[in-house]
């Protein structure tokens, strides 16, 4: 099935399970524009996906967007563990800024081309974490950011109904760069694993697999959703 005359937005789409994002829906026909912070030629893997350059947090950098819009993926994140006693106001505002702030920013650009859709329906994908709702030690400052991203979710759904949906990801600890040191070694990697009812930690396919889903109508009546999809960590307990 071709979705060519949708067109959607990626922001940081070559990278993680932004990559990921980017070679499904690429696959499935969508129509791309898909940012990251420096030039490369094309997306990694996508071959004919110019990538345009937009670092969240310079305000120099604009978007440059199509004249309607179908769908918005914003996946720019940011990890910083720390005990709260070394957090430093700067961390603070680095989560802020990338997490939070770039979503505000983004959103705020994109919407008059997601209400010139054609589609019934326009589609926003926002990014949070298992850590904004479940309590891990070390994870204030990221917790408190993708906090305010489920805020910002759930408000904009009901300010945007009927005509765009707006739904939030949650993931667990996922195979990707930005995890990368909390896998570097066996050991650590085994012990995350062990910490999910599933036994495993995430794979950057299988949340592309659901934003997918949600850009797409088959999710045509979800709407102010966080969604985790994380192993089973948020919410099972076994004894
Ligand atoms: N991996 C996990 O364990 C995990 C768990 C929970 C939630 N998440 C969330 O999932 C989302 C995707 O993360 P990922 O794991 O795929 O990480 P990733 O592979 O490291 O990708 C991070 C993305 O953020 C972009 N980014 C960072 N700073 C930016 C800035 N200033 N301006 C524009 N883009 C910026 C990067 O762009 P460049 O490619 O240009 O560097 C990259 O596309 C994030 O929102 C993250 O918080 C991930």
């Amino acid at each position: 099935m071709t979705h060519s005359s949708k067109h959607i937005l990626i922001v940081g789409g070559a990278s993680g399970i932004g990559r990921q994002v980017t070679a499904r829906l690429s696959n499935s026909g969508y129509a791309l524009t898909v940012t990251a912070r420096s030039y490369g030629s094309t997306a990694p893997g996508c071959p004919g996906i110019a990538l345009q350059q937009f670092d969240v947090t310079n305000p120099a950098h604009m978007l440059e967007l199509p004249e309607a819009l179908d769908a918005v993926i914003y996946m720019p994140g940011t990890i910083t563990l720390k005990p709260f006693h070394r957090l430093t106001r700067e961390d603070f505002d680095r989560e802020m800024e990338v997490n939070f702030f770039g979503a505000v920013r983004v959103l705020q650009q994109a919407l008059p081309a997601l209400k010139r859709t054609s589609s019934k329906c326009a589609s926003i994908v926002l990014f949070s974490s298992v850590a904004a709702t479940t309590g891990m030690p070390f994870h204030a400052s990221i917790a408190a950011a993708k906090a305010a991203i489920e805020g910002l979710g759930r408000s904009l759904a009901a300010e945007l109904a009927p005509n765009i949906r707006v739904n939030v990801v949650a993931p667990s600890l996922t195979d990707t760069p930005l995890a990368a040191s909390l896998l570097s070694d066996e050991k650590r990697a085994e012990a995350a694993a062990k910490r999910h009812p599933l036994n495993r930690i995430g794979d950057p396919g299988e949340i592309a697999e659901l934003v997918e889903f949600l850009v797409s109508d088959a999710s045509r009546f979800m709407t102010g959703q966080v969604i985790g999809i994380d192993g089973g960590i948020s919410s099972v307990r076994q004894f």
